[in-house]
């Protein structure tokens, strides 16, 4: 886990960058909205939990967090829901009734500290009015992402994602062409429906979230996006329901790995100037 970074006025992103042979790296990453009630944007996976509550607390008193909004119950978002609602005390979940139904046959979630929000709202929080829109794709029905208009942050929680070769702080130092590459290989992958999409009509969703003037696009999987790149990001999601899906690793792949004495299981060091070509590295 690196340092967390602050993308615009009050909102930081807590970073947590995971090795993905072989494409690189992915991140998962999570937001703080600081201010008057501050805002805990998902809470990062149960793998990293301890890193991620002593760098939101280095950002906010846990005591401080009003609010703690769940974009959605997959658990690289929610893994760590529990834990940190017990480490916030005074935080509200703003969540929605149907994740709430697809947590609860796991997790201990009382209704008395959740708040509803719906599609297309806005949320107070500390004076700040945060629009929770559908993010262009997204891979549960409960997916909502937080735009806060005062600074023109927009959560786009899976949408964007992509890998990187390495670690940075604005897509902008990603190489150009390993960025573009990413952004179709990840977003193809976790929106496999992306094939029979109406481009006319999904096209005219991504209007909608496209047209709100975002100056920064965050999320759990990508670098910050930022200036110009905005509008390039926004051109490469359009392209992704005419994009050729991205072969997976499958068994024949995995015994190679196998062959090669690669296992990525437990976390073996890979060099990132091998990330976008397999065969990987065997381990030392
Ligand atoms: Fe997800
Ligand atoms: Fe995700």
């Amino acid at each position: 886990m690196a340092n967390a970074y602050e993308v615009a006025r009050d909102t930081w992103v807590i970073p947590q960058l995971v090795l993905a042979p072989p494409i690189g790296h992915v991140d998962f990453n999570s937001a703080m909205i600081r201010g008057p009630e501050p805002v805990a944007t998902d809470t990062g996976a149960p793998v990293h939990r301890d890193d991620f509550l002593a760098t939101l607390a280095s950002l906010v008193d846990p005591d401080d967090v009003r609010w703690l909004f769940l974009s959605h119950d997959d658990r690289d978002h929610a893994g760590y829901l529990i834990p940190l609602l017990e480490a916030c005390p005074n935080a509200t979940l703003v969540t929605s009734w149907f994740a709430v139904v697809r947590m609860i046959e796991e997790w201990p979630i009382s209704l008395r500290r959740c708040r509803f929000v719906e599609e297309n709202m806005a949320f107070g929080a500390g004076g700040r009015a945060l629009a929770t829109l559908r993010p262009p794709l997204f891979d549960s029905p409960v997916t909502r992402g937080p735009f806060d208009p005062s600074n023109g942050v927009f959560w786009a929680v899976d949408c964007f994602a992509t890998s990187v070769p390495h670690a940075a702080v604005d897509i902008a130092e990603i190489d150009r062409e390993a960025w573009q590459e990413g952004m179709r290989i990840v977003n193809c992958v976790n929106h496999p429906w992306h094939r029979w999409l109406d481009e006319t009509k999904w096209g005219r969703h991504v209007d909608t979230v496209e047209v709100l003037g975002i100056k920064v696009i965050g999320g759990c999987h990508t670098r910050s996006i930022t200036g110009s790149m905005v509008a390039e990001a926004f051109k490469l999601i359009r392209q992704v329901p005419a994009a050729a899906s991205w072969e997976v690793p499958n068994q024949a792949v995995l015994e190679a790995w196998w062959e090669a004495g690669v296992d990525v299981v437990n976390g073996t060091p890979v060099d990132p100037a091998t990330t976008f070509s397999c065969p990987l590295e065997p381990s030392p």
